[in-house]
């Protein structure tokens, strides 16, 4: 039975620094080297200074500082931890494709093959590749032609292990998970695996499956949990027509033991690295398989997702009579969701676009994104030059700066703090009628209300 005694991570993002400081913590056996071309992101895994890690995550702080120097530790010699490693995750990105076939659904797979191709190159001894990335199904099969096709002798096991964590839970999701999922071919290199989680998993959450319903597992766990944002998010919209309030629909059908009550807040849309991606994705496949229908019904959770978001940026246009040219709208929240920095496909950003073609001006607070990583999202959407992105975009740092004077609010991500604000005092530095537009059902509606604020929120 192989004994695992190195690990290689190529790619420290969200995903690989994450779960691979998890790995180290559990196991001080192991030693664990995350990789990346990066130099400034691993700079920022090694900074002596915990504030400064590259990814915030509640407790991550506190795991990296146990296992970091130990045991894990964060290099940009790719082909060191590569050659020295038995076991080789990897962790990098899988954008959707903005160019060729495929172009906007499909997975671009050109890290994993640069990955796969330096690995081939580099090893010596017998490895077990995992993808840790989100795949497209049957990708393992490219991965093993090309890594068995270097004529070097090396023997190349490839095992799929999807992450499951969500941002902003991720340390808690990886110390308990729902379940570890480890597809394979190789019963030995499977067993390797597993026993690097049994340290700290227990054994009936390790589930162990063939290649492709563990990289197919991936998509559509993603694809199922998106749908049901979706779903609700669809229903919102008919609770506003009809006077019900869907906080109170999602919890009567929640409580049906069947439906269960996760994952049925109504929203501005969902965001995120993985659910659009990997819907698309999924679509890209069935429909590659001519499997229109599939195809269809999946891409429908999309559609409405991109509804949603649009019609939350409608609404305040058209509450504020029509007209939102020059009027000062302060954004409480950018990240995609709470207690992360990640912006990737928030709904703030496509919600702000809107308004700008509106010729609105933007003042956001958001307590972990930076002003830069926000000119960063307005540029790449390539609406307008970047010069009118910063004339009609302002980040601030404090919530006080961004409301004072302002026309309106509209609260995008559902950190707690703003649950805690004093609204009465808010309502007070902002111009009349005060309108708030609660993009996550965040706040009190009745409070809100009698404090003489306009208030709007998703569903109700
Ligand atoms: C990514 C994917 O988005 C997700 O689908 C997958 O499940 C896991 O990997 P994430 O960790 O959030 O998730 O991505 P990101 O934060 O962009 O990190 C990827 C890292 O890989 C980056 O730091 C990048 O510099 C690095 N990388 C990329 C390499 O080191 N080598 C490469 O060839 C490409
Ligand atoms: C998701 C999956 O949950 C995780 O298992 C997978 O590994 C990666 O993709 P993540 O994108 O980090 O994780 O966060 P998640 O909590 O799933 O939220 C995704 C988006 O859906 C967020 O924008 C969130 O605000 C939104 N959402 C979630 C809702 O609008 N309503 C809900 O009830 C739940």
């Amino acid at each position: 039975m192989k004994n695992i005694k190195k690990i290689a991570c190529i790619g420290a993002g969200y995903v690989g620094g994450p779960t691979m400081a998890v790995v180290a913590q559990h196991c001080p056996h192991i030693q664990v080297t995350i990789v990346d071309l990066n130099e400034a992101r691993i700079a920022a895994w090694n900074d002596e200074n915990l504030d400064n890690l590259p990814v915030y995550e509640p407790g991550l702080d506190a795991v990296v500082a146990e296992a970091r120097g130990r045991n894990l530790f964060f290099s940009t010699d790719i082909t060191k931890a590569i050659d020295e490693a038995d076991m080789i995750f990897i962790s990098v990105n899988t954008p959707t494709k903005t160019y060729g076939k495929g172009k906007g659904q499909a997975a671009d797979l050109k890290y994993i093959e640069l990955c796969a191709r330096q690995i081939a190159a580099v090893s010596t001894t017998d490895k077990i590749v995992v993808e840790k990335s989100t795949l497209p199904v049957r990708t393992a099969a490219a991965l093993k032609s090309i890594l068995n096709n270097t004529g070097n002798g090396v023997k190349f096991d490839i095992l799929s292990n999807p992450e499951f964590l969500a941002e902003g839970t991720a340390v808690t999701d990886l110390q308990n998970p729902d379940r570890v999922l480890i597809g394979g071919e190789d019963a030995e290199a499977i067993q390797a695996l597993v026993n690097v989680y049994a340290n700290w998993v227990p054994a009936d959450r390790i589930l162990t499956t063939n290649l492709w319903s563990s990289e197919l597992s991936k998509l559509v766990a993603n694809a199922f949990l998106a749908q049901r944002v979706s779903s609700i998010n669809a229903i919102s919209e008919l609770c506003e027509k009809t006077e019900a309030n869907v906080d109170e629909v999602s919890h009567a059908i929640g409580m049906d033991s069947r439906i269960g009550s996760k994952f049925l807040k109504a929203s501005v849309g969902f965001g995120g690295s993985c659910f659009q991606k990997d819907i698309l994705n999924l679509v890209y496949i069935a429909r590659s398989y001519g499997l229109t229908a599939v195809a269809d019904y999946w891409e429908q959770v999309i559609i409405m997702n991109d509804h949603q978001k649009s019609r939350f940026a409608q609404k305040i246009i058209h509450t504020m009579y029509n007209t939102v040219n020059g009027k000062k709208i302060a954004f409480l929240g950018w990240a995609f969701k709470k207690d992360t920095n990640d912006t990737r496909e928030s709904a703030a950003i496509y919600v702000a676009d809107h308004l700008l073609d509106e010729e609105a001006e933007i003042v956001i607070y958001d307590p972990k994104v930076t002003e830069d990583q926000v000119y960063k999202d307005l540029d790449y959407l390539a609406t307008r030059s970047p010069e009118a992105n910063r004339r009609l975009v302002t980040v601030v740092n404090t919530p006080t700066e961004a409301i004072l004077d302002a026309h309106a609010i509209a609260i995008l991500t559902e950190w707690d703090e703003f649950k805690a604000y004093d609204w009465q005092a808010i309502k007070v530095q902002m111009k009349k009628p005060s309108f708030v537009f609660d993009g996550r059902k965040l706040l009190n509606s009745k409070e809100m209300r009698s404090l003489g604020f306009d208030y709007y929120a998703i569903g109700e």
